[in-house]
């Protein structure tokens, strides 16, 4: 496994593979690497002959009382996993390298920041999608694989690939989740014991979810309500959203008749979770 730290050498080695018709798969993180981000690796590495990691804790998504300072990393350790799942090449870049002082260009969207995420997080998709451009710039994949757990991400990489024509194919990756149910996340390591308790009214929220439409409650409102009291019942939750959207434009949904999804960003203290899942109400 090759670690590249400058733009220029991971350029030079993906224009390499393309002269010879190689492939590359590309699964960019922030690093701290769990069996999510593994889930990915492992999705992506029978689909190309390349399979490159880029890990950057893109300091531009973050906001000013974000925890870009606090953000978890054991490189060492990712890069064990890394090499243990077929990596070929982790890309690991120094902020200056992504960001020279005189870096000015922002991309961004129109309406798919508008909803959950985005709306308490003004920068927090400029920043991904921008970075993420770049990255797609600098490692020239063929096939990129971005984890559902941040459903938003992946859908808003996704018409970015399409809007700005990129040749590229984006597949998603399913959430993984630790035995109890909560999602893993790299902001998992925050959590004291008793604030693990509380992260887990996020996946029960979704069963129960699940469980009123399965018994005819279509109503969304009366759902989020629910909800709502059940999550307040753990301590130090705060919630941000509870929303049931439309899986492709994410705009709010009233009556749960057609595929929906639900999605939670709860604050357990100072460490913010998100979760999801996509209802059927047909099956
Ligand atoms: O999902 C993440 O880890 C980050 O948002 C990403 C896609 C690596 C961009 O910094």
């Amino acid at each position: 496994m090759e670690i590249l730290k400058t733009k220029k050498h991971m350029q030079e080695w993906s224009v390499g593979k393309k002269k010879t018709s190689k492939t590359i798969c590309f699964v960019p993180t922030m690093g701290y690497l769990h069996q999510g981000h593994i889930s990915l690796l492992e999705k992506g590495k029978p689909l190309c002959d390349e399979l490159v990691l880029s890990i950057f804790v893109n300091p531009t998504q973050f906001g000013p009382n974000e925890d870009l300072d606090t953000y978890p990393n054991n490189i060492e350790n990712d890069l064990r996993l890394a090499e243990a799942a077929g990596v070929t090449v982790v890309f690991l870049p120094q902020k200056e390298e992504i960001y020279p002082d005189d870096f000015q260009t922002r991309i961004s969207l129109d309406f798919l920041p508008d909803h959950l995420c985005g709306k308490s997080r003004p920068v927090f998709f400029g920043g991904i999608v921008t970075v993420v451009t770049k990255l797609f710039n600098i490692v020239m994949p063929d096939v990129t694989i971005f984890g559902k757990k941040d459903y938003q991400q992946f859908l808003i990489i996704r018409q970015m690939i399409r809007d700005l024509d990129l040749n590229i194919k984006i597949l998603g990756g399913e959430i993984v989740r630790e035995p109890d149910g909560l999602a893993m996340s790299s902001r998992n390591a925050y959590l004291t014991t008793e604030q693990r308790e509380s992260a887990l009214s996020l996946s029960r929220s979704l069963k129960m979810a699940e469980q009123a439409i399965a018994g005819g409650e279509k109503n969304s409102g009366v759902i989020v309500k629910q909800l709502t009291a059940f999550i307040q019942s753990f301590s130090q939750t705060r919630i941000d959203y509870i929303c049931f959207c439309d899986p492709q434009t994410l705009e709010p949904v009233k009556f749960i008749d057609k595929q929906t999804l639900l999605s939670l960003a709860v604050q357990v203290d100072k460490t913010r979770l998100i979760d999801n899942i996509i209802i059927d109400p047909i099956q």
